[in-house]
Formats: C-alpha cells, structure tokens, sequence
C-alpha cells in the first residue's frame, strides 16, 4: 500500500467518531504506528510514557462506559490509551545512563571527554535535581531559589510537581499526535479522547495511582457519517503571529 505523504496525512487526519464494523483493521500496523508515536521527541528523551494497546473486543467493551459511551469509543476496532509514566523517571534516567556507557566505553589511563561528562552529569545530577520531590516541598524550595537566581539571569523554571506533570504530558501528546498521523498515513482513522473516567481506567488496566491517562485514541475506518462536518479552525491569520 502505498503511504501518504506527511501533508496528505496531516489533512486526511479527522476525528472519526463512527467506524465501520465492515471494515476492520490489522494489529501489528496499528502496533507499528504505537512504534512510530514512541519515535516522537521528548524532554530530556526520559520517554515518560506507556502506550496501552487494547485489541480484545470485550476490554473495549468495558472501556466503551468509562470513555462516557462516546461513538468514537463504542464503534472502535482497537483503543490505544496513552499513560504518562512521570513516577519512572528514576528507571528512565539510569536507562539514559546506561545507553551512554555504551557510548563511551571504558578505557583505562584515559579521561571522560567533556562531552561524557556533560552527558553523565546530566541524568546523574540534574534530572535527578528536577525530577526529585517529596510532597510538593523541594519542587517549592527549588521554585524559589530560582526566583531569586532568575533575577539575574535565565532560569529553568519549570521544576514544581505540576510543571512536571506539564512536561511529561506534553510529550505523551506528542507521541498520540505521531501515532495519529502515521494512522492517517495508511489510511487508518482515529479519535483523540480525553473525555473519560481516568480512575477507573486506570484500575482496569492495573495501572498504579501514579501513572496518569494523557488521552485514549480510538482506531478504526470511518464511516461518512462518522466524520461531524467540515474541519473548523480558527482562521489562520489570527492565530500566526510573525516576529
Ligand atoms: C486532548 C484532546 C482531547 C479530545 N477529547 C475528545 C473527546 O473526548 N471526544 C471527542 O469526540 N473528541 C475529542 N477530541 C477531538 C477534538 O474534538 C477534535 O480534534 C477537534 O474538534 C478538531 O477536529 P479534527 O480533529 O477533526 O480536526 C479531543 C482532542 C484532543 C486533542
């Protein structure tokens, strides 16, 4: 089958909310565009994300309820629920780490290059510097001691418990974007949904309290009908802002 280019994709892209039950679709492509998501950038490549695949018909069917019997939900083929993993970020970093002792293996007599030791500071120091927080109080201590910093030069000021949870959303909903357009690219349909019972699919899946839904896309083939209407946007020139 012949791809769609990447501009044909991004305009074939709709949120679909019925899908065809005639028409089903082929897991391991759907597996590949999940593949093709985790390829998106992410902050400090600390990849703070699960993709949860969900192809069995009776989970979808369970799913369907929590997602506030949405259509989208309903009429999907398969549900892929992106999970942001912010409470990793110790395994993620070490992940880091160790990929960079691949990188520079060990050579005795000689000294790590700047750029090793940049690398090796960065995840053993200030990610952990960034990331580490009990309560909510060294996020605050960390945010006021920038605020005084910050008045004299350029600070990183995204350190609280909740810039946290920003960052690693951010970059979950980079990957469902990735794996929404790859979708759209084989002629696959999806429907980004964040209208759901987040609690309760997260106890269906067996996740812990500290993972969090970013959004579940629902995957199908769209019927006519299950696109509502012509794209709506803002007109561009309002919100393109040339400087
Ligand atoms: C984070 C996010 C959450 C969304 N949640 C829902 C949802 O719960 N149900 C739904 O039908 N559409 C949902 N949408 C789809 C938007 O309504 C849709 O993207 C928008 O109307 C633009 O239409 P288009 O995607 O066809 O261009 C969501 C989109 C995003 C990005």
């Amino acid at each position: 089958m012949q791809e769609k280019t990447v501009s044909e994709a991004i305009h074939y892209r709709r949120s679909v909310r019925v899908y065809d039950p005639e028409k089903p679709i082929d897991t391991a492509l759907v597996k590949k565009c999940i593949e093709q998501g985790s390829l998106a950038p992410t902050s400090s490549n600390m990849q703070l994300w699960e993709f949860y695949h969900i192809t069995s018909k009776s989970v979808i069917e369970k799913m369907a309820p929590l997602c506030f019997n949405q259509n989208a939900a309903k009429t999907a083929q398969e549900l892929v629920v992106f999970v942001v993993r912010k409470d990793l970020w110790r395994k993620r970093a070490k992940a880091n780490l160790d990929y960079i002792d691949t990188l520079y293996p060990k050579r005795p007599g000689s000294e790590p290059s700047s750029r090793e030791k940049f690398a090796k500071n960065y995840y053993s120091k200030l990610i952990p510097f960034t990331y580490a927080d009990f309560l909510g109080i060294f996020g605050w201590l960390k945010y006021l001691m920038i605020l005084v910093v910050g008045l004299i030069k350029p600070m990183y000021r995204e350190v609280r418990n909740k810039d946290m949870r920003i960052v690693a959303h951010k970059t979950a909903g980079l990957a469902a974007q990735n794996f929404m357009i790859s979708m759209a690219g084989i002629g696959y349909d999806t429907c980004p949904m964040e209208g759901s019972d987040t609690w309760r699919v997260k106890r269906l899946l067996g996740l812990p309290r500290s993972a969090e839904i970013n959004m579940i896309v629902s995957c199908g083939i769209r019927k006519p009908e299950g696109v509502y209407g012509e794209r709506f946007r803002i007109p561009f020139e309002e919100v393109y802002k040339e400087i």
